[in-house]
């Protein structure tokens, strides 16, 4: 059976406080017929609060895009996770490829930071994924494998249940150009066996994982019906409220 589809939006440093709310308002009208996607939007944190109040009692769940491991304390600049959760969110992406490529991010502070979030109440989008170079190298399982043994160290199958992990490959990012929906399957198997491995099978089983990369609603189809696919998280397409509804509604059949 198809676990169900999860399509969250990425909305990285875009949108001023009014400029969220009208999107965050147009995508809740444009989704209210969806009853078996799960939608989840992750503005800027200082949009987080007044999105929230725009999805109010919809179904869409609010996500931020980082937090910082700490619960609190002198580190200027720096977002809690018990902040984040205060503003209505329940999810957070952790370990972004832009946050590992421009921020210094490591596997070892995504780790302390996804066992931060758990410990608050939020659930992780934990992100994972190769370089051109690494594809290249074909060492992207190796590389993909690293990643996901370093994140959860530590974390239990219990905590697994809650997490999702995002599979996308960094040359796939903003770029235009998408993993085939074989290249992505590919790698969505060997994460799920690696979690069977390091889990058991009905914590692979169930885990949700999601492609990111370029994701739109002219390949969305074919991407989401492969059967590892449980989800897309989309960037630059979910910008706009039309082509994150499409992109949403093509899950909606899948189910
Ligand atoms: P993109 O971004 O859809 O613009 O490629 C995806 C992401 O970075 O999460």
């Amino acid at each position: 059976m198809k676990r169900q589809i999860v399509i969250a939006g990425n909305w990285k440093m875009h949108k001023t406080n009014s400029e969220a709310m009208q999107l965050a308002n147009q995508i809740r009208i444009k989704t209210m017929d969806i009853t078996k996607t799960r939608i989840i939007i992750c503005p800027p944190f200082t949009a987080l609060a007044p999105v929230f109040e725009i999805i109010g009692d919809s179904k869409i769940h609010l996500g931020a895009q980082n937090m910082f491991w700490e619960k609190e304390g002198a580190y200027t600049g720096e977002i809690s996770a018990g902040m984040v959760k205060s503003t209505g969110a329940d999810y957070v992406i952790i370990g972004h490829s832009e946050r590992r490529q421009y921020f210094g991010e490591t596997d070892e502070t995504v780790n302390k930071k996804i066992k931060a979030a758990l410990e608050n109440g939020l659930k992780p989008i934990v992100c994972v994924g190769e370089t051109l170079d690494e594809r290249e190298a074909q060492i992207t399982l190796k590389v993909v494998g690293k990643q996901i043994r370093g994140a959860f160290d530590g974390i239990s199958a219990e905590q697994m249940s809650k997490i999702i992990i995002a599979y996308e490959p960094v040359w796939a990012i903003g770029t235009g150009k998408t993993a085939t929906p074989e290249q992505a399957q590919e790698v969505h198997g060997e994460i799920r066996k690696l979690i069977a491995e390091l889990y058991d099978a009905q914590v692979a089983e169930k885990l949700i994982i999601q492609y990111g990369g370029s994701v739109k609603p002219a390949n969305a189809e074919s991407l989401l019906s492969q059967q590892d696919i449980d989800g897309a998280l989309v960037g630059g397409a979910c910008l706009k409220a039309d082509s994150f509804s499409e992109i949403i509604h093509i899950a909606e059949k899948l189910q």
